[in-house]
C-alpha cells in the first residue's frame, strides 16, 4: 500500500495513484487505519456526503497544544454545522466578491513591483527564483494587504504558516510537532493584539470587518475572530504559492504548452488557471470522519471510521479528463476539485483565481523566452505539494 512519506512517491505520486483508482473504488490503508478515495466520483463524494464531517480531534501532550487546538476548533475550516453555518455565514458576509474584485488594483500594484525587482537580476543576468521572488511573497502580500497585517512584520506570516501545516501530512514528527505547538502560540497571540488595536482603533481592512461583522444578531467571540484571521492568513496564500509553481514547471518542460501562451497569453489565462489547479494539486488530501453510517463508491463507512479525498488523483481521473495525464493549457471542460467540494468548498478560491489570472500573464507577456534553469527542487511533503525553488533564466 502507498507510503505516503517515500521519497520516489511525493516525487511522483500519479503512477501510484492510478493503480489505486483502477481498485474502482475506495480501498482501506491499514497502515493509516483509512479509506482512500481516489476516483473524480468517490473524491467529490467524500466532500459532500452530510455523514462525513471534518472532526478536528485535539491534540493531546507531550506538548501545550491548547491553542493549537483552538485555533482548529474555533475556525470555518474544521468545524461542522451548525457551527460552521453561522462561521461562513459571517466570514463570507466579511469577505464578499466586493471586497475581493477591489483588491485586483493592489494585487497589479504588487505584481509591478516583484517584476520590477525581478527586471534587476535579470539584466544583470542573474537567474531568478520563480518561488521566493514571484509565487511565494506575491499571494503573501496580498492577504496580509487584505487583513491589515503590518507591512513590516509580514516576513512573520510565512515561517509560522509553514510550521502549522505541516502537521497536516501523514504522520508529523516531533520536530514538526514542537514546531507548530509554538507557531500556534506566538501567530495567535499576536493576531489577538492586532484584533484587539482594530477594535478600538477601525481601519478599512478586513480584520476590522470581521471584528464588526454582525448577522442576525450573531459576532464573531474574540477565540473565533483569531482563529479565522489566522486560518484566513495560512489558507490565504500556503496553497497559492504552489498552485503557481507546479503548473509553471509544468508549463516550461513542455515548449507546446509555453507556446501557446507565449502567442495568446490573455486568450488563455482563464483555462490555463484552471489547468493549473487540475495537473498537480497544490493541496492531495483532505479527511472526513464519518459521523454515521454511510457509503461511498459502493463501499461501507461505519461511524467514527475515517476517509481521505485524493484530490490530485481524482483531478487524474482518465474517466472524467481527455488526456488526463497531460497539461493542456487551453482544456475546455475542467470540473478539476482543486478546490474542494460542498459546504467546505474554498472560501477564497475568487482571490486565489484573480491573483493567479493577473499575475500569470503580467511574467508570460514579459518573460516569453524564460526556462527552467536547472532542475526545480521538490519539497519533500505530499499533502502540500510545491518546490522549494524554481531557478529561471529569462
Ligand atoms: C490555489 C489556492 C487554493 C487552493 C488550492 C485552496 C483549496 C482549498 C480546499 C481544497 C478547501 C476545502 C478543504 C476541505 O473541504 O476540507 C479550502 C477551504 C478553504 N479555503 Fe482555500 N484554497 C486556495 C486558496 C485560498 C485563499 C486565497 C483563501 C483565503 C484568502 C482560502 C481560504 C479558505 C477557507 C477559509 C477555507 C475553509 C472553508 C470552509 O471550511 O467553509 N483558500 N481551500
Amino acid at each position: 500500500m502507498i507510503d505516503f512519506s517515500d521519497a520516489t512517491f511525493v516525487a511522483n505520486p500519479y503512477p501510484s495513484l492510478k493503480e489505486l483508482r483502477s481498485f474502482g473504488k475506495p480501498v482501506w490503508h491499514d497502515a493509516l487505519g483509512i479509506f482512500l478515495a481516489a476516483r473524480h466520483g468517490d473524491a467529490n463524494d467524500v466532500f459532500r456526503n452530510k455523514s462525513l464531517g471534518r472532526i478536528f480531534v485535539n491534540r493531546q501532550p507531550l506538548f501545550d497544544w491548547e491553542t493549537f487546538n483552538w485555533l482548529h476548533s474555533d475556525s470555518i475550516l474544521d468545524s461542522e454545522p451548525p457551527k460552521h453555518t453561522r462561521l461562513r455565514a459571517l466570514v463570507a458576509k466579511a469577505f464578499n466578491r466586493n471586497k475581493i474584485e477591489g483588491m485586483r488594483p493592489a494585487i497589479e500594484r504588487i505584481t509591478n513591483e516583484l517584476l520590477d525587482a525581478i527586471d534587476q537580476k535579470v539584466k544583470s543576468k542573474e537567474n531568478f527564483d520563480l518561488i521566493a521572488d514571484y509565487a511565494e511573497p506575491l499571494p503573501v502580500k496580498i492577504i496580509a494587504d487584505l487583513l491589515g497585517f503590518p507591512k513590516s512584520e509580514e516576513y512573520l506570516l510565512r515561517p509560522w504558516s509553514q510550521a502549522i501545516v505541516k502537521m497536516y501530512e501523514v504522520n508529523p514528527s516531533q520536530q514538526y510537532q514542537s514546531e507548530a505547538m509554538l507557531a500556534a502560540g506566538e501567530f495567535a497571540s499576536y493576531v489577538r493584539d492586532l484584533a484587539e488595536h482594530r477594535k478600538e482603533n477601525p481601519s478599512s481592512d478586513l480584520i476590522t470587518d470581521l471584528a464588526m461583522v454582525e448577522e442576525n444578531g450573531e459576532k464573531l467571540n474574540m477565540q473565533e475572530l483569531v482563529a479565522t484571521c489566522v486560518l484566513l492568513l495560512n489558507a490565504g496564500h500556503e496553497a497559492s504559492v504552489n498552485a503557481f509553481g507546479n503548473g509553471m514547471v509544468e508549463v516550461l518542460r513542455r515548449p507546446d504548452q509555453m507556446n501557446v501562451l507565449r502567442t495568446s497569453p490573455r486568450e488563455n489565462t482563464e483555462s490555463a488557471v484552471e489547468e493549473f489547479m487540475r495537473f498537480d494539486a497544490p493541496l492531495q488530501l483532505f479527511e472526513r470522519t464519518a459521523t454515521r453510517d454511510t457509503e461511498v463508491g459502493g463501499v461501507k463507512i461505519e461511524v467514527g471510521q475515517r476517509i481521505a479525498a485524493l484530490i490530485g488523483s481524482a483531478n487524474r481521473d482518465e474517466t472524467v479528463f481527455e488526456n488526463a495525464d497531460e497539461m493542456n493549457v487551453a482544456r475546455a471542460v475542467n470540473p478539476h476539485i482543486g478546490f474542494g467540494a460542498g459546504i467546505h468548498f474554498c472560501l477564497g478560491a475568487p482571490l486565489a483565481r484573480l491573483e493567479m489570472s493577473v499575475s500569470l500573464p503580467a511574467l508570460w507577456e514579459k518573460y516569453p523566452q524564460m526556462a527552467l534553469a536547472s532542475e526545480p527542487l521538490r519539497r519533500p511533503t505530499f499533502v502540500l505539494r510545491g518546490y522549494e525553488s524554481i531557478a529561471i533564466s529569462a
